[in-house]
């Protein structure tokens, strides 16, 4: 499978680091595109990849997949570079948040389009990835897709394309928010008199712990907080709290302020 990269950020190493790790392509058929010199000197040097300043010629590589992994503030800039470049058989795969299949569709002229919403742990192979696909691409292409995101965790494909809007708000942007939740447990734990060192080892595990036990039993996740919460008990008086500061409604909120956002950065 041979990949070219337009955009080679945070979301490009991670994807990267999924492909190479099961390998998927050989790290000499993958070719990166980015405009920063050193950020291209430490990708070629890392990973034995090629790359280049041109988006164009990064697509000139004969890619099966040229994948789109830019900011939406740049995305017309680069659609309208790569538009007319992009051979009928290639496959245009866009991760960009809130880059709708048909504006992509329009501004290049090419119908081969998958969007992908990734996140950032698919560098370990834990990431999510919800996708979706225009009626022009074929099985096959549908087929390398799959095949492309399954090393790098679960992948998911929906019909809908308003699902992967609301993805972006949730598990797209989802592990900055695990990540403040667990900042501020370890907080807790160091407020209380613990070592730093040992209050984060005990936040992680209790966090990974519970997302595994979700996953393994099936059991709703209201169902195990009430089997770990006796009346009157330590884990009630600290829900209490958790209620009366509104955690559920502020965390509701933020998704919503997420994916309102997502939905603005994709109008071009
Ligand atoms: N990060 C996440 O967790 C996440 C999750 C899901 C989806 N996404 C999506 O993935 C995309 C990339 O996000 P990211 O976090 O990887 O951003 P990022 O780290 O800022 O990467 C974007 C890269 O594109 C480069 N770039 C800027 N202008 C360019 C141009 N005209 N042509 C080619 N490359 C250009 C940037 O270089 P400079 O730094 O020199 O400008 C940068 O290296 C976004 O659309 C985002 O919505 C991100």
């Amino acid at each position: 499978m041979i990949i070219s990269f337009i955009g080679g950020g945070a979301m490009c190493e991670a994807i990267l680091k999924g492909i190479l790790s099961a390998k998927s392509a050989n790290n000499t058929d993958i070719t990166i595109a980015e405009p920063n010199n050193d950020r291209r000197l430490k990708l070629e040097k890392q990973y034995g990849i090629n790359t280049t300043s041109s988006n164009v010629e990064a697509l000139q590589n004969k890619a099966d997949i040229v994948v789109l992994s830019i900011k939406p503030q740049v995305l017309s800039i680069v659609l309208n570079e790569i538009k007319g470049v992009l051979s009928p058989e290639q496959l245009l795969l866009s991760i960009v948040a809130g880059a709708k299949l048909d504006t992509l569709i329009k501004v290049t002229n090419h119908e081969s389009v998958i969007r992908v919403m990734p996140n950032t742990p698919a560098q370990i192979g834990s990431g999510v990835s919800v996708w979706t696909a225009t009626p022009r691409v074929n099985k096959r292409n549908k087929e390398m897709t799959a095949n492309l995101l399954k090393p790098l965790g679960i992948e998911i494909y929906v019909k809908d394309e308003s699902l992967i809007d609301m993805s972006t708000a949730l598990s797209g942007s989802g592990p900055a928010y695990v990540f403040a939740f667990i900042e501020s447990l370890i907080e807790a734990g160091v407020k209380l008199g613990m070592p730093q060192e040992l209050s984060s080892e005990l936040v992680i595990h209790t966090v990974l712990g519970s997302a595994k036990m979700l996953d393994e039993t099936g059991i709703d996740p209201s169902e195990l907080r009430k089997l770990v919460t006796s009346p009157g008990g330590t884990t009630a008086a600290a829900l209490l709290k958790l209620e009366e500061e509104e955690l559920g409604q502020a965390l509701i909120k933020a998704v919503q302020a997420a994916y309102e956002r997502s939905i603005e950065l994709g109008k071009l």
